[in-house]
């Protein structure tokens, strides 16, 4: 990988709204230099960076992969001084991969959020749809295309952002495109999820108290349980891009629910 695959990565990613596949004239049309160009598009394809194909519009087009934009997200957040190296993964979910990352030698996640996550009709049925359609409407943004990753990681980093001072959660330290960064739960190896501790009063406490202030401050955690808060020194709350706030019209019965899974998460005590 060299500079001249990133800038070709990069005109291909910054095309996504106006092609699915971006034809290649497109692309030459857009650097100056035309030295070694194919051995370039191939290399990339052999890393599993973009897919052809040879037919669309009788010319060679190529589209980005999901190893494509995440390679890119990476070299952007390296480039930006908020991470120096990035390593294993730590947990994979349906819908993102965390991968651990090193900067000045102390530990931080990255959060990729999945492309291809669900079947669309599962998605439309998602939170995170609705959110995210009800965001646009209120912004007035209803004809341009979506990249739900990157909507879902835009409202995670914002979350938070808003939150990381006043409530315990990881501290955000950037967003691209569909990734974010952020602060390291544990001690060399991630803390334990609350579904893998023994339940103690404190936690609870914790807890219920963290969710309120996250409410006073406008933000409905929305998919609140035993899975999405992890047990450190402190108790940090966790996964936040299917985030509502608090006057999203379903805002009071996602509350009622996080309540009820927390409850039954210590219902032991
Ligand atoms: N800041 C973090 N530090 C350490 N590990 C983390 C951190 N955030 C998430 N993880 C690990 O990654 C897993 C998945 O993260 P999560 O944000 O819940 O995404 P999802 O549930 O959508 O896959 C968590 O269960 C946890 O084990
Ligand atoms: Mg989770």
């Amino acid at each position: 990988m060299d500079t001249r695959d990133i800038t070709i990565l990069r005109i291909i990613d910054g095309l996504w709204e106006t092609y699915e596949w971006v034809p290649v004239i497109e692309i030459k049309d857009r650097i100056t230099w035309r030295i070694r160009f194919n051995q370039h598009i191939k290399s990339l394809e052999k890393l599993g960076l973009i897919g052809w194909n040879k037919s669309t519009y009788g010319e060679p087009a190529v589209k980005i992969t999901e190893k494509g934009i995440d390679t890119l997200a990476v070299w952007d957040f390296k480039k930006h001084g908020v991470i120096d190296d990035i390593g294993n993964v730590i947990g994979e979910g349906k819908e993102a991969v965390v991968v651990y990352a090193l900067k000045d030698n102390e530990p931080r996640v990255i959060k990729f959020h999945k492309y291809y996550s669900a079947e669309f009709h599962k998605l439309k049925r998602s939170l995170s749809y609705s959110v995210i359609n009800w965001w646009r409407k209120k912004i007035g943004r209803d004809i341009r295309p979506i990249d739900f990753p990157r909507a879902k990681a835009q409202i995670e980093y914002h979350a938070l952002q808003k939150l990381h001072k006043h409530v315990t959660v990881p501290e955000p330290f950037g967003i691209n495109r569909h990734a974010i960064v952020m602060e390291f739960i544990g001690d060399k190896i991630p803390a334990p999820l609350l579904s893998q501790v023994k339940k103690e009063p404190w936690m609870k406490e914790e807890i219920m108290e963290d969710y309120q202030k996250a409410l006073d401050l406008g933000v409905v955690h929305g998919d609140m349980s035993e899975f999405n808060v992890m047990v450190h020194d402190k108790t940090y709350l966790i996964d936040w891009p299917q985030s509502v706030p608090t006057d999203f019209i379903s805002a009071e019965e996602l509350i009622k629910r996080d309540k009820k899974n927390l409850k039954f998460a210590f219902r032991s005590l």
